[in-house]
């Protein structure tokens, strides 16, 4: 049977209290409906509808790059039966259709799976789960033989209805034709004047039509973001599995609670990861490598062993075999450390390459470069790679010595072995194997004194110096 998606996410997410639409709220740094697509797709549906509504332009653009995707304005919100019809309206005849929330982000393909065993028997499949704290969700109904009758809202319950622990989590699969005729008979005389879809439930027991409720195995996993404690709270739980996930390959995290994981992680064994860390982006982490404590990395690659001390900002870097960075350095895009290359405190670097084994280990800014092996940059080097309208090259030869506090002043060229003495203006190309150095001659002046106090003019009392 083929599979259609239709996924609601045309809610206006008024308890948010944002300018952005709901579904565009970031989980693990990508927009939420971005998770209920992955599941989705992992189904193997062939057709993705999605309902929107309010910052629907916004939402469409996010997902620019999805050309697999319909959209379907649902323009006033009359409920979610009533976006679902509007959702089935742009599928033609289909089959088995499977309903989504764009703020349900955490539900897995493997949890959604038995609802379809459900469908391919022509039976509604309804995702249920067992809450301490059922408070909001709507509630399942069930006859003294235990078959589903209905789901009754929060708002429309009773005092009797409330005390049901077994929640609608709102997901569910039906046969597409099924679906179709119910959704056409619900009304909306109920306390919000809404066309729920949850209605259908009780529409297809009064026909004798079975339902098939599938419990949940983590009812953490089926949890609506509403506002923002619950964002927050799902955010912590989708770390929580990207954590254990990268633990069971072979990862340390110094504590799994106080790190953050905003993209994709591909990591090796033996990686360590310190309290505090922050990962986005596409991160790879080779055997070995290590993060350490306070440092953010987004787009990095490090190869196996390699080392980032504390406090250190990287973007866009490639750090190879045993190379390291750290503490306190800041690494922009277009970095690259070959293998055993150090970066120590205070350190800028931005598109520079340092060959093998060469280092950068204080207070300097190295930017447009390109370096050698074994190259030493001393102290308090700047590369001076901007003109005030053109950015230029610094190309360092392999085994230079650059004195400390020495300014490059780009486009130049140090040859190779060359040095370069302490204090330096390099304006002009250095040669290969030659010591070059800028410097005013030192003089020492014998008979200077150093200017000592007046004594000649009055002290001040001690009254005068406390007013
Ligand atoms: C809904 C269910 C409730 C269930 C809960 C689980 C109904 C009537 N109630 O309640 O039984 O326990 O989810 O989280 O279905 N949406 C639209 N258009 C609309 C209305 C809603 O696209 O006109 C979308 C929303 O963007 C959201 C989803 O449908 O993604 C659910 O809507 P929401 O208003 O959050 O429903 P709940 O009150 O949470
Ligand atoms: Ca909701």
């Amino acid at each position: 049977m083929a599979l259609s998606v239709v996924v609601l996410a045309a809610g206006q997410g008024t308890r948010m209290r944002s300018e952005y639409p709901k579904v565009l709220h970031p989980v693990g740094g990508r927009p939420m409906l971005g998770h209920v697509l992955d599941a989705a797709r992992e189904l193997g549906a062939q057709r993705i509808v999605v309902v929107h509504g309010h910052g629907g332009e916004q939402v469409r653009e996010a997902f620019a790059d999805a050309p697999d995707l319909i959209w379907a304005e649902q323009r006033e919100r009359l409920g979610t039966g009533h976006a679902c019809q509007i959702g089935l309206g742009r599928l033609t005849e289909p089959d088995e259709v499977l309903i989504l929330y764009g703020d349900v982000p955490l539900v897995r393909a493997t949890t959604l799976a038995p609802l379809l065993e459900h469908t391919a028997a022509g039976r509604i499949g309804l995702l249920t789960a067992e809450l301490a704290e059922p408070t909001g969700y709507g509630r399942i109904l069930r006859d003294s033989a235990g078959r589903v009758r209905g789901i009754v809202e929060e708002k429309d319950a009773d005092a009797a209805q409330r005390r049901i622990t077994e929640v609608n989590t709102g997901l569910l699969a039906a046969p597409g034709a099924v679906l179709h005729g119910l959704l056409a008979r619900v009304g909306n005389h109920n306390s919000q004047g809404e066309y729920y879809l949850t209605d259908i439930v009780a529409l297809a027991a009064d026909e004798g039509f079975e339902v098939g409720a599938v419990p949940a195995a983590d009812a953490a996993e089926c949890e609506g973001i509403n506002d923002r404690a619950q964002l927050a709270r799902v955010e912590r739980r989708y770390r929580g599995r990207q954590v254990a996930q990268l633990m069971a390959q072979g990862v340390t995290f110094c504590d799994p609670e106080r790190v953050d994981i905003r993209g994709h992680i591909e990591a090796g064994r033996d990686v360590i990861i310190d309290v505090g860390v922050v990962l986005e982006g596409t991160i790879t982490l080779g055997d070995g490598a290590r993060v350490g404590p306070y440092s953010v990395l987004r787009d990095v690659t490090l190869g196996p062993g390699a080392h980032i001390d504390s406090h250190s900002v990287l973007e866009g870097a490639v750090l190879e075999a045993q190379a390291s960075a750290g503490p306190f350095a800041r690494l922009r895009p277009g970095t690259r450390l070959a293998a055993g290359a150090k970066v120590g405190n205070f350190v800028e670097t931005k598109n520079a390459t340092l060959g093998t084994a060469s280092k950068v280990n204080h207070l300097s800014y190295v930017g447009d470069t390109v370096m050698g092996r074994e190259v030493n940059i001393g102290a308090g080097t700047i590369t001076c790679n901007y003109d005030g309208a053109n950015k230029h090259q610094t190309r360092i030869g392999d085994r230079a010595f650059i004195g400390s506090d020495t300014q490059l002043v780009a486009p130049v060229t140090i040859g190779e072995g060359a040095t370069i003495g302490a204090g330096s203006t390099i304006t002009r190309d250095a040669p290969a194997e030659t010591l070059t150095l800028s410097r005013n001659k030192q003089t020492s002046v014998t008979n200077w004194k150093r200017p000592a106090k007046d004594q000649s003019r009055p002290t001040r009392s001690r009254d005068e110096d406390q007013r």
